[in-house]
């Protein structure tokens, strides 16, 4: 994990306090220089944040059985061997570039549709019917994969620096949980980190949601930013103690109290190419009686939870599919927004074309391919410089 913790101290000044003394006057000073920043609403333009992107409910693959999906700005096989565990591989077959996700799952190995070369768990190809000899570069990045909350997770990178993360106060004892992929009215084409500075824009939380006077300090801890808000009430949220934890730019874990009831929710989503970006939401809940009025009680509320994301994601949506990144001009009440976008800015990256070439032999100059860095939000990734703007 990071480095320890980080906190910004919100101002309570107004934007414009040309009097005060400078030390006393952080709003000014950090509403000129988010002026003057450019770069921070930036598109980035290749590859995707090394963070863990749910892909898949877990019930949507039994054994036996491949798909690949869009992903960052590659293209990934998922597949479910015999032993039933699940792994993810860059999906172009090494010989001629089928799809393997169109292919077959024979054993726990991958098997290409089109001339049947074998790739083994460890993504080196392993079998050509022909009896040709295995090229060395007929190799596929595996990346990590992680089943947690009923719903499959590929970690867009080599080695993850953090699990997929839980809901703090989730006990599966006393508690239940459901999780499912948001239907939104249209596809959502930006990509996750612009969807999450939703929840570090608190101005739009009273403009697009009603949310009125919530305006946290913001934290950073190592992989997270967070904020905490202490007995707010409001009148159509009623009165709430939570914690919001966003891990990587993509995923979100809410956990607290609201009217004296346990609340939480984790939601994460991923850009999937072609199909836009999709959000997957656990809903947890706590379980009054293990009895069939228990557990109608408990679905009931796991609705609730996800209807209410639903509405919530449906109404940034309109706005969210027509903005065009570029230019910006935030001011001091955009100041805990700009430190999420230099979180995100800073936060490695890395290029499918890296994660294959981190695989491929030694080249012929003694140096060797190396897997790209996520030790960290710092880490210089050999992408996240190019990829990160000009802050
Ligand atoms: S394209 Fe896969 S075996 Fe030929
Ligand atoms: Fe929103």
């Amino acid at each position: 994990m990071m480095d320890g913790t980080e906190t910004t101290t919100a101002a309570a000044a107004p934007a414009a306090a040309p009097t005060a003394a400078p030390t006393a006057a952080p709003t000014a000073t950090n509403d000129e220089r988010d002026e003057r920043r450019p770069g921070l609403w930036e598109p980035m333009r290749s590859g995707g944040h090394q963070c863990w992107y749910p892909v898949l409910l877990s019930s949507d693959l039994a054994p036996g059985q491949s798909t690949s999906v869009d992903l960052c700005d590659g293209r990934v096989v998922v597949y479910r061997g015999a032993d039933g565990v699940v792994r993810a591989m860059t999906a172009y077959c090494k010989h001629l570039g089928a799809d393997l996700g169109v292919g077959d799952v024979v054993g726990d190995d991958l098997r290409c549709p089109f001339h049947h070369w074998r790739y083994g768990t460890d993504g080196r190809c392993s079998h050509i019917p022909t009896g040709d000899r295995i090229p060395q570069a007929a190799r596929l990045f595996t990346f990590p994969v992680s089943e947690k909350w009923g719903i499959i997770w590929v970690f867009w990178g080599a080695e993850p620096p953090f699990e997929v993360p839980t809901i703090p106060t989730f006990d599966e004892k006393t508690m239940v949980s459901k999780s499912g992929q948001i239907p939104m009215d249209e596809p959502l084409v930006v990509d996750s980190w612009v969807f999450g500075t939703n929840i570090f824009d608190f101005a739009h939380f009273r403009a697009v949601h009603g949310i009125e006077n919530l305006s946290p300090d913001v934290e950073r801890d190592g992989h997270r930013m967070r904020w905490s808000v202490d007995n707010f009430i409001h009148e159509a949220v009623g009165r709430v103690t939570m914690t919001v934890e966003k891990w990587g730019p993509n995923i979100s874990v809410t956990h607290g109290v609201r009217n004296g009831e346990f609340l939480g929710h984790l939601a994460a989503s991923s850009p999937m190419g072609r199909e836009g970006t999709k959000f997957f939401i656990v809903a947890v809940t706590r379980l009054e009686s293990d009895d069939d009025e228990g557990r109608a009680t408990a679905d009931r509320n796991l609705d609730q939870i996800l209807a209410l994301h639903t509405d919530l994601l449906n109404e940034d949506l309109p706005i969210m599919n027509t903005l065009r990144l570029g230019e910006a001009h935030m001011t001091a009440a955009d100041r805990q927004m700009a430190r999420y976008l230099h979180y995100v800015r800073s936060y490695p990256r890395t290029t499918m074309a890296e994660l294959e070439r981190s695989v491929l032999p030694a080249r012929g100059d003694g140096r060797a391919a190396s897997a790209p860095s996520a030790s960290g939000p710092a880490a210089s990734a050999p992408s996240a410089a190019a990829n990160a703007g000009s802050e």
